[in-house]
């Protein structure tokens, strides 16, 4: 009797086919995941052993690393790899960092990444208290600063990669950014900033290919956190006593994944680490934003607050332009740009981090000038009226 039915069969045919089709190299100017090197992407083409001895120096090699890039040091702080994307390590830092009975999270908030640590804290019933700034403007200290002094007592003082401090007002809080698409690109002080857990993944502006993501946490408040965690395999003080112990992870490590990010460890060096990187994002961003000036397109946020990472467009205001269209038209011409993620701003974006280079920069700029004329979206495009 055959194991699979016919239609099983002809569906898994398919499969076959669409694997032996050569694919059109595709370049992702998104927040991630993104493009890698081939020399990181070879790394990955061989198999090893989660209890092999080149295994466990990998691991530890990329620990220290790490602590280094940070530029921690490593008696008061660790660093922490976690399987998973680096939602895992935000969830992780959450469930580890806050007791089981009065936890309360303050959680500063201009976008999404903020609301989805709101999320997080209402899915595993820790209390949360949010101060949402609009998603156009930078986190008001003047105002956080007010919160803290009020009176009221948080044991986790939580944002997305900005540069305020919880340590004077509330001793008791500990203090944790999401850095998931800055860290190494673009300079933070861990140290002085007081900040106590900081959170970052693989596949970011290290330029690994995705499987894990990092914390880097304070040993000292690390260490009053056991037992704290609702979940076993987030438990990141388990996860740092047996990487410290052993050498090991808990569970089936990401082993191709590191072996990748050894690499692009090592072309971070290369490439002249926190300096060289951020000349070249910097670089790959102003090409972007003359050239879409040129196009007639209109940035989301004004030059006082927008990094170097990524940028939001407005949709031009003309009726043959769908974002649809206009994506799948760049995607056949092998650019992936990525849809918006604001609530009230009809915006697409572009990235500009990753394996990307000036020239791929101009060549999407070529591209995206090539698919408006076949949409028959005039340049430069007409742009929406302010406030609408
Ligand atoms: C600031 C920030 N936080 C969290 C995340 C979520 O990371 P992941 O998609 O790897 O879970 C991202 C993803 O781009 C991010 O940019």
């Amino acid at each position: 009797m055959a194991l699979l039915s016919n239609v099983a069969q002809r569906s898994w045919s398919n499969v076959k086919m669409r694997f032996n089709k050569t694919h059109v190299e595709k370049k992702l100017f998104t927040p991630g995941p993104l493009g890698c090197s081939r020399t990181v992407k070879e790394a990955m083409l061989r198999d090893l052993g989660s209890r092999d001895s080149e295994f466990l120096k990998t691991v530890k090699l990329i620990r220290e690393k790490l602590i280094e890039i940070a530029e921690v040091s490593p008696e008061e702080f660790c660093a922490i790899l976690l399987q998973g994307c680096g939602t895992y390590s935000v969830e992780a830092v959450i469930q580890t960092g806050n007791p089981r009975e009065g936890g309360r999270v303050l959680i500063l908030i201009n976008g999404v990444y903020g609301k989805r640590m709101k999320k997080i804290c209402d899915s595993i019933g820790i209390e949360s208290e949010t101060l949402e700034f609009s998603e156009d403007s930078a986190v008001d200290l003047g105002k956080v600063k007010e919160v803290l002094q009020r009176g009221e007592q948080y044991t986790m003082v939580a944002v997305v990669h900005c540069e305020t401090s919880s340590g004077q007002y509330q001793p008791n809080a500990a203090y944790f950014v999401d850095a998931m698409s800055s860290f190494g690109a673009v300079p933070i002080k861990i140290k002085d900033g007081q900040i106590d857990y900081l959170v970052s993944s693989a596949n970011k502006c290290l330029q690994g290919v995705p499987g894990f993501s990092f914390v880097f946490a304070r040993k000292s408040e690390l260490l009053k956190c056991k037992g704290n965690a609702r979940s076993l395999s987030l438990d990141l003080v388990d996860q740092f006593e047996n990487l410290d112990k052993t050498g090991q992870f808990r569970f089936t490590p990401p082993t191709h994944s590191m072996l990748a990010f050894l690499q692009a460890l090592h072309e971070y060096q290369e490439e002249g680490g926190i300096s060289g990187r951020s000349r070249r994002y910097k670089q790959n961003c102003s090409i972007l934003h003359r050239g879409m000036e040129e196009l007639g397109f209109n940035r989301f946020l004004s030059d006082d607050c927008s990094g170097y990472i990524i940028t939001a467009y407005y949709y031009p205001d003309h009726y043959n332009f769908k974002f649809e269209e206009f994506y799948q038209k760049l995607s056949e011409l092998g650019q992936i740009i990525y849809p918006g993620k604001l609530t009230n701003a009809n915006c697409f974006r572009i990235g500009n981090i990753g394996d990307l280079y000036p020239t791929d920069m101009k060549h999407l700029l070529k591209c995206i000038a090539k698919v408006l004329d076949g949409m028959g979206v005039p340049v430069p495009v007409p742009v929406p009226a302010p406030g609408s």
